[in-house]
């Protein structure tokens, strides 16, 4: 037993704290349970009540090599009482970082930007192809997620994140992704030959006035609920993009780092993105994030046109280096094959017997659980989701929702999760679906 939940939740510690949160810092993004974290270890979390749950959350696709581990912590601490910022001088942990990414990621893109978060890796990314390119428009799409700033909400296509706060970037434009679940085509993947790329012509011919720069497209969608692409589909972008001229930017702040079973989740199609981004995993903990280019993109940039106070600090850059070394070490992106693997048929299986799990979708510790009222209406169910996550945490095993109603249910282990603890947790999950 990894789990050991002892009272009702919330607990009556985690009830103060809730309390106070709901007080001094109200509006919270999205579902989870009723529990206030108070330390963690790997996969195992302590809340303030003295409970252990199993984290299926990754705190939202963070923590790839689980939390507080040794090596990281280490790092850290020994940069800690070095230097932790110095501008953007470089240092040895900032040149050797930007060095180990270039050589991680395929050959074209030879040169890194170091920024703090994910936002700031696609603004860059907008930045630097508008620059490069002289043309202002960006293509992006429904369901797609990149960030809270200004430029990266124009480019969202998630529900509500750009309700209400006026006119977006000029020249944003949006256009269907390969949501076959509930493909807006009325399509199915075997047999449309990625009818959504081909629609694309349409959207541009209608849509732009020539200025078309770059489109920027997640390797799978996370905010919107897991919505994995059928293979060849980023491909098949990929070339749309080189055909039409345009900068192909890819979205990996969650994909990347072995979440999807590979470092990259470009490695799937052996993709070579103009620019490439990524976040969240890189510091598995710490603010990290970069953008990757190719360096004629970069060099129609002056000196100093891009900054970050806080990129590629010191502090960060000896994280990420810690997180690229214990993924190479431990195989962690196997880990998460296999492991995920393993979760997926265990989904499947009881997607087969339960009416209101609609869909199961995944590759590597990345899987969506979408909940509806039926299978025939496919009406989608945040209600239903809410209590699947409650009663899992009562039952030891924490996870979030997302999606347009909360009503997907995202798998997203640390990447060390054992099979055994991946067991206990499905035995908890499956226990909970059966029992609707
Ligand atoms: C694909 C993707 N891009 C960008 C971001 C923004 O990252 P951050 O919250 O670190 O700014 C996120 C965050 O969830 C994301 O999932």
């Amino acid at each position: 037993m990894f789990s050991d939940v002892k009272c009702q939740l919330p607990g009556p510690n985690s009830k103060k704290f809730i309390e106070k949160s709901q007080i001094y810092e109200p509006g919270g993004t999205s579902q989870h349970a009723p529990i206030v974290w108070d330390s963690a270890n790997g996969v195992l979390i302590k809340d303030v009540d003295g409970n252990t749950y199993i984290d299926f959350t990754s705190g939202v696709l963070v923590t790839n090599v689980g939390h507080c581990h040794p090596k990281l912590v280490d790092a850290v601490q020994k940069a800690a009482a070095k230097l932790m910022n110095c501008y953007n001088f470089p240092t040895p942990e900032r040149v050797t970082l930007a060095q180990r990414l270039v050589e991680i990621t395929p050959e074209n893109l030879d040169v890194a930007f170091m920024v703090t978060t994910g936002s700031d890796a696609t603004e860059a990314a907008i930045r630097a192809a508008k620059r490069y390119t002289g043309c202002y428009e960006i293509l992006s799409f429904y369901g797609g997620f990149h960030g809270r700033t200004g430029g990266a909400m124009s480019v969202a296509g998630t529900t509500g994140t750009k309700k209400k706060y006026g006119p977006v970037m000029p020249g944003s434009i949006q256009a269907p992704y390969a949501y076959c679940y509930r493909c807006p085509f009325k399509a199915k993947p075997e047999t449309c030959d990625f009818l959504c790329v081909d629609f694309l012509d349409r959207v541009i011919e209608a849509q732009s006035t020539g200025d078309l720069a770059a489109l920027i497209v997640e390797p799978y969608q996370g905010s919107s609920g897991f919505i994995v692409p059928p293979d060849g589909y980023l491909t098949r972008l990929q070339e749309w993009a080189k055909d039409k001229g345009i900068l192909f930017i890819l979205d990996e702040v969650q994909a990347s780092f072995g979440r999807t079973g590979k470092m990259f989740a470009l490695e799937w199609e052996d993709l070579r993105p103009n620019l490439l981004c990524m976040g969240k995993g890189l510091g598995s903990g710490v603010p990290a994030a970069a953008m990757m280019a190719e360096s004629r993109i970069m060099k129609a940039l002056e000196a100093g046109e891009m900054s970050s106070t806080n990129g590629g600090n010191p502090l960060s850059c000896a994280a990420a280096l810690a997180v690229i070394d214990i993924m190479e070490e431990e195989k962690l992106p196997e880990n998460a094959l296999k492991v995920g693997g393993y979760l997926f048929e265990r989904f499947k299986n009881v997607q087969k017997d339960v009416d209101i799990l609609g869909d199961v979708r995944g590759r590597g510790l990345v899987i969506g659980l979408e909940f509806v009222t039926d299978k025939e209406s496919k009406t989608p169910s945040g209600e239903i989701a809410a209590e699947v996550i409650r009663r899992c945490c009562q039952n030891g095993v924490v996870m979030g929702s997302v999606g347009a109603y909360g009503h997907i249910l995202r798998v997203a282990p640390p990447l060390v999760i054992t099979m055994e603890q991946a067991e206990e947790a499905a035995d908890i999950i499956e226990k909970v679906l059966r029992e609707f």
